[in-house]
Parts: C-alpha cells; structure tokens; sequence
C-alpha cells in the first residue's frame, strides 16, 4: 500500500511531529512527512526536520501584507509537495485563507489537548485543571475556518484525576497524543471517510 504523502505545519517545540515520526520508523503508520512548514524561524520542530533530512520551509506573517497571502502561500508550498494530508502539530496560527481551506477542505487535521468541545482555544489543558475535571482528554478533528470546530475524527478520554497541576496534565494528555495522532494518520492512508454528523467515519479499503 503507497504510503500518505503528509506535510507538518508546527510552531514549537515540535514533541508530536517527532512521535509521528517515531511511530513511521517503527512501522506502525503508513506515511511520509515530505516537508515541515513553520511560522516560527527559531521552531525546534525545524531541528528535528534538519535531523531527519525532511525539506522544511518557514512562512513567517512579517513577510506578507495580508494574512490570506501568508495561506495563499502555505498553499502553493503543499501543492509543490503533492500533500495527501495536512498535519498541523503544535501549528499557534488560525488558518483563515479561502484558498487554502477550500483547496485542502477535509484533508487539514489537527490534535487538540481536550475532549472538543469543551474547553477549546488556548491552555485547554490548564481550563480543564482548574475546572477540577476528573476525565480530560484529546480531540483530531478536521480544520475549518472555525476555532476548533471542524468534524471530530478521534477523541480518548485521559483520567487526569491524579494530576497536582496544569503542567502534569499537559504532560499526561501529551503522552496519549503521541500515540493517538500517528494512528489516525495511519487510518487515512488506509482508507476512505465520509463526514456525518460532524464526524469522520472510516471506510477501510478491502
Ligand atoms: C500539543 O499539546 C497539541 O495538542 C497542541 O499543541 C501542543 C503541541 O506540542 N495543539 P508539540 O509542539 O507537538 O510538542
């Protein structure tokens, strides 16, 4: 089976993209990241790229006068790339070009650190600890022009019942990230998904 020609869009530290790329290694998702895009000149996510001789390209907004064109471009570079999947890890901007959500409509995934919808936006780890939540967990959905609304592809449930602060449940929920986002990328170089309810629904090929 051809393996899924995937493009990272990160701005930190980049842990996520380095467990997809743990779990490629290990033979346990059925893709190729091709090319990281970044925001951020200073990302850590552009070492682990430069370490693993992936292509990686930096689109910082101070170079465009409009935010569409900052998107417009991001869209061009994953053309060029023949992107399948777009994987934002850790990606602080909201994707907001036309363009590039129409283009990429149903194929832009991201991982969030709550059970969507609750608690989405920034710190949701934090917003779950201070709610006193028993249960949190992580959401992959599909990108739309909303803040992280998009249809629901996975969510897992973390008990975060033992954790003495926000930190330890970032921590905690970050764990089940690593593991979670590199399986949901294996299921679509698997198979096809239709959208209802405002979920993915898998149709693994026979
Ligand atoms: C993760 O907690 C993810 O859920 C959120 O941003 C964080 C990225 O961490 N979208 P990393 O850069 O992958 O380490």
């Amino acid at each position: 089976m051809s393996k899924l020609n995937v493009a990272i869009l990160a701005s930190g530290r980049g842990s996520n993209f380095q467990a997809i790329l743990n779990e490629i290694k290990a033979g346990r998702c059925n893709a190729e990241v091709k090319v990281l895009i970044t925001d951020n000149p200073e990302a850590k996510a552009i070492d682990i790229a430069k370490q693993n001789n992936i292509s990686f390209e930096i689109v910082e907004r101070k170079n465009f006068e409009k935010r569409s064109e900052m998107d417009d471009k991001i869209k061009e570079i994953l053309d060029s790339y023949k992107t399948e999947l777009v994987v934002l890890a850790g990606y602080m901007r909201i994707i907001k070009g036309k363009l590039l959500l129409e283009s990429y409509k149903n194929r832009i995934i991201n991982i969030h650190p709550s059970l969507l919808p609750l608690f989405p936006g920034e710190n949701a780890q934090k917003q779950a600890f201070n709610s006193g939540a028993k249960v949190s967990g992580l959401t992959i959905h599909f990108v739309d022009e909303t803040l992280d609304g998009g249809p629901i592809i996975y969510q897992e449930k973390v008990d975060i019942s033992d954790c003495k602060s926000a930190e330890e449940t970032a921590d905690k929920i970050l764990k089940h990230e690593h593991k979670a986002y590199a399986k949901v990328i294996d299921l679509f170089s698997r198979g096809s998904y239709i959208i209802e309810d405002h979920k993915a629904v898998f149709i693994k090929k026979t």
